[in-house]
Order: C-alpha cells, then structure tokens, then sequence
C-alpha cells in the first residue's frame, strides 16, 4: 500500500523521476520546510520526523543556533580550502578532543569517506609489518565506497560490483568462534559498530568484544570502531563502545556531527594518526569552515546537556515500545537499541507498514528486512514519543 500523493507532491515525484538517476527507493513526500521535530510537505501536511535525516538532524530541524552559526560564517568566508588554518575547524576538533579524549581528528565529509580514511590508517600500520588482512562483520553498514563495500556482505550493496579490495573479509557478527579462528598475525585491523544502524539496531555482545580486545592483546591489530551513526550522543553515551569498557585505536563519525551539513571525520589515537603523514591524505571540502561551526553547535549542545535528555527519553521511548510489545505480540518480536537508535523488530517484513505510518503523520524508514527504525533529533520530547505510540498502536490495530 503506498500514500497517495497529492498534487503539488506529484508534480515534483514526476519530474525527479525523468532526470534523476533512480537509485533510492524515496518515501513519497515532496519536502516544503522542516523545524524542530516536525517535516512539512509542500502539500501542507505535517509529519513527525523520527528518521532525523537518517540519523543526521541531531538537535532537529532549522535549530537556531546552527541557523545563526551557518549565517555568520558564510558572510565571513564559506570555503578557503585545507591550504589554510581555520578557526572552525581548529574549534571543532578541540571540543571533540574534549569530549571523546581522543588527541586528534582528521575531518571528512562523509561517513564512507571516514571509513576509507580509517582504512587507509589498517593498511598502512600493516604494511610495516607485512600483515594486510581488514575484517567487517555481518549485517555490518561502513558506506559505499569500494573500501567500506569490501568489509560489508550485503548482496544488494555489492552484486555485480566486483572485485573488491583484497585481503579484506567479513566475518559473522557476534561469533566469538568464527573471529577465534580466522583473526590472527596477518590481521591488520577489524571494524564494526558497537549498535548497527543499517544491520538492524544490532548490538555487540559483551562476549564478542571481549574477544575482540583478547585477540587484540595477542595480535596486536588495530580497532576501528564506526560510530558514524551510533555516535556524538545518539545512543546517550558520547560513543556506543564506552559501555563496553573498550577504546579503539581509531573512531570513525559523520552523521549527527554536521548538524545536517556534510561533515565526517576520524578521531585517533596519537599513534594512530602519526599513521598518516603530510600529504599522505586529505580532501578539498573536508572540515568545510561552515559545516565545522554547525558541527561545533551540535557537539556544545550534546556535550553540555542534550546527551542527558537523549539518555532519559530513550528511557521513556522504551517503555512505550515495550508496551506496544506487550500489546501486539503476533506483531513485535523484540525492540532493541538504546537513547535515539531504537529499533522496532517485527515478526514480519517491516517496509508496508512506512507507508501506513506516513499516512498517520509519522516519518521512519525500514531496515534489515524487519526492523522500523527509530532515529530522531536528540530533542524528542515525551509528548512526541506519545504521539508515535498512538500512530504505531493505530497501524498495528488496523492489521
Ligand atoms: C554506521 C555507518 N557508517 C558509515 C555510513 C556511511 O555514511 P555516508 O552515507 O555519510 O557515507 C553510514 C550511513 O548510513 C552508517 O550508518
């Protein structure tokens, strides 16, 4: 079943259809404005926006402040490129400094650009000691780059698009046997995110961690923890892997960072970034000066409270889940995740039921076959948590 668009909607779905290369499956809303929590079609409808950008818009939509940072900073100079020192940029990566503990950051623009970046880093510390294999992880999403393909295994990302890069491989995630047995000397670094976003709101067993940093000790390989998602507060840890007790060698994030600018980057231990020597890498647009004063909005905002509010409204997001559980059982299996990266596990396939959402005003996408996506601002309130749970109670009643 799919919403029917009304007209001024149409006019624009038809016209990207005759000139845009036709490679997202798109909801069918044509997008007016947005603030806050809330998208606005150009038909006037209203929607609550529990997709966020796909986990980007981490303080909502046309925030004041990033609004008055992007202003001020264009009038003084909008691109100048990596030749110089910015202010923007240098003020950005000390209060990820600050709030990671990691020494130092490269910018990017993207997630998959900080993923091959992180790549580049594996392969160069493997090369001084003849070791070259990288290992990703089932169900595991680092972009769609060749390099961050390599690590990946699904067949839709990656069929007809070989061959990859060698010595990379993917193991299953979460099996403690299958890592035992295959990571060893030629092991030149393994990646993963701690929570997966595309994989379904997966999150790493203790168990798997542990024996990540087991035969990390022994092999001496590098971590790289892709936080591109889970990452700058989202899931009410700064990062997803403190809970488990570890530090990577290299963290990768893009996403929440930008505040909806393009903006990605690597944070690094100092080891790790001396990896990367002058000229070794690098990017015309990376830490853009106006992507880096939103991005130093957002981390202020999440640093000085909002990483609080994420951690008590995921309290509240899911309990109100759980009892939709409890209500519909022949149709939720589990709800997992944590703060703003929840994920609805159906019993069943979950994209029919983004369109029946929409048509009750509520925007989240599909993933994993059966899981519906919850990923909003940080700035979700209870009364917006109540209203998805009578939308999502109404779509299940109807089944
Ligand atoms: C965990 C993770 N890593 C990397 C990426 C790639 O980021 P981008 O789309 O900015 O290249 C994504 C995007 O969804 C992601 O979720």
């Amino acid at each position: 079943m799919s919403v029917q668009p009304l007209h001024n909607s149409q006019v624009l779905i038809d016209r990207e259809h005759n000139v845009v290369f036709q490679t997202y499956r798109r909801i069918n809303v044509a997008i007016d404005r947005a603030e806050g929590m809330r998208i606005y079609d150009v038909d006037g409808r209203a929607y609550l926006d529990m997709l966020g950008g796909i986990a980007v818009n981490a303080l909502g939509h046309s925030h004041p402040r990033i609004i008055e940072a992007i202003e001020h900073q264009i009038r003084r100079y909008m691109h100048v490129s990596n030749v110089f020192y910015q202010e923007p940029q240098v003020k950005l990566a000390e209060q990820l400094v600050a709030a990671s503990g990691y020494p130092r950051v490269f910018f990017s623009n993207s997630g998959a650009e900080s993923t091959d970046g992180a790549l580049k880093m594996a392969r160069r510390f493997g090369s001084a000691s003849g070791r070259y294999d990288i290992i990703g992880f089932s169900g595991g999403f680092h972009g769609r780059t060749y390099g961050a393909l390599s690590i990946m295994d699904k067949p839709l990302y990656k069929d007809g698009m070989g061959p990859f890069l060698p010595n990379t491989l993917v193991l299953p995630y979460n099996d403690v046997d299958a890592l035992e047995s295959r990571v060893d000397e030629n092991t030149a670094a393994v990646m993963l995110e701690f929570v997966q976003g595309e994989g379904g709101i997966a999150e790493a067993t203790q168990e798997f961690v542990d024996a990540i940093w087991r035969l990390k000790q022994q092999f001496g390989f590098l971590v790289i923890a892709d936080e591109v998602q889970s990452g700058i507060g989202r899931t009410g840890d700064f990062f997803a892997f403190e809970r488990y007790g570890v530090r990577p060698d290299i963290v990768t994030i893009a996403k929440a960072m930008g505040g909806g600018l393009p903006l990605g980057g690597i944070l690094a231990t100092e080891e790790a970034a001396a990896l990367l020597e002058k000229g070794m890498h690098g990017t015309t647009y990376g830490g853009n000066p106006v992507a880096c004063v939103a991005g130093s909005v957002v981390v202020d905002e999440v640093a000085s409270s909002l990483m609080h509010h994420v951690r008590e409204v995921g309290e509240y997001l899911h309990g109100r889940l759980r009892e939709l559980h409890s209500a519909f059982p022949n149709h939720i299996r589990e709800i997992r995740g944590r703060g703003c990266m929840q994920g609805i596990v159906l019993t069943m396939d979950a994209a029919p039921f983004i369109p029946k959402l929409l048509e009750r005003g509520v925007i989240a996408n599909a993933t994993a076959g059966n899981v519906i996506r919850l990923v909003p601002p940080f700035i979700i309130t209870r009364a917006d948590i109540d209203e998805l749970h009578a939308a999502l109670t109404m779509v299940f009643s109807a089944e």
